[in-house]
């Protein structure tokens, strides 16, 4: 099996010295930077914009994975593009022209990805799992770090894992995910976990143990992707 790729959420860094979190959590051996924006329109909480990324872009050569809470999203694709986004997910509920939005990121030169709430049923991805270079399932609602995962998502997560086959598409899963329960995700069939608290918990001495702990979890997962 591949190994599982961890992605920390800035979210829960301490937004007073976000450039030294993001060095830190660098440091501690994290894959990608997970950088949640949100409207307070789309989601009910306001983070940050594209000079945040642009900002961040010089702390490290790891993908930034900008995951867009908004609505609308497409007049804001190419400001985070060009701020130095790797990745840009929208999600399919806050992209009505959603074939579109992932068209536009990858003509920036982007890998494009879709993200689905909870309640959003995995068929939303039928016609689009061409133009899309990774899929996040959401699960918690979208907002705020800290919340516990929803077990419904496992079966999701399994049903995409599925739909996706052999094709080139990660699948990450966000919210809610912790040392005790990434084994589980892993084996519903996750190849990137997106973590906040348990990332960031207890300040930058601890985070190279947490990452330890969640790729320990992920590791022991018994392989279905072969
Ligand atoms: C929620 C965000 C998540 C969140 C994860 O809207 O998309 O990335 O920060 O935080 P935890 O891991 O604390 O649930
Ligand atoms: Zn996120």
């Amino acid at each position: 099996m591949p190994r599982t790729l961890i992605a920390p959420s800035i979210l829960s860094a301490d937004f007073a010295k976000l450039g030294e979190e993001a060095r830190a959590m660098v440091a501690a051996g994290a894959d990608w930077l997970h950088l949640d924006v949100m409207d307070g329109h789309f989601v009910p909480n306001i983070t940050f914009g594209p000079d945040a990324v642009k900002a961040l872009r010089p702390m490290t050569k790891l993908p930034l994975d900008v995951h867009l809470m908004i609505a609308p999203v497409d007049p804001y694709i190419a400001a985070f593009a060009e701020a130095g986004a790797d990745i840009i997910t929208v999600h399919a509920e806050g992209a009505p022209h959603l074939h579109r939005s992932l068209q536009t990121i990858r003509t920036h030169g982007k890998k494009a990805a879709v993200a689905l709430n909870p309640a959003t049923h995995e068929s939303a991805l039928s016609y689009v799992l061409d133009d899309v270079d990774l899929i996040l399932v959401m699960s918690v609602n979208p907002g705020f770090g800290g919340q516990s995962f929803i077990l419904a998502q496992l079966a999701k997560i399994a049903r995409i894992r599925e739909m996706i086959g052999r094709q080139p598409i990660h699948l990450q899963v966000d919210g809610g995910v912790t040392p005790e329960n990434a084994q589980a995700i892993v084996e519903a069939g996750a190849d990137c976990l997106v973590a906040g608290s348990a990332a960031f918990r207890g300040g930058p001495s601890a985070y190279a143990d947490n990452i330890t702990a969640l790729r320990t979890a992920a590791a022991n997962a018994s392989s279905i992707i072969a």
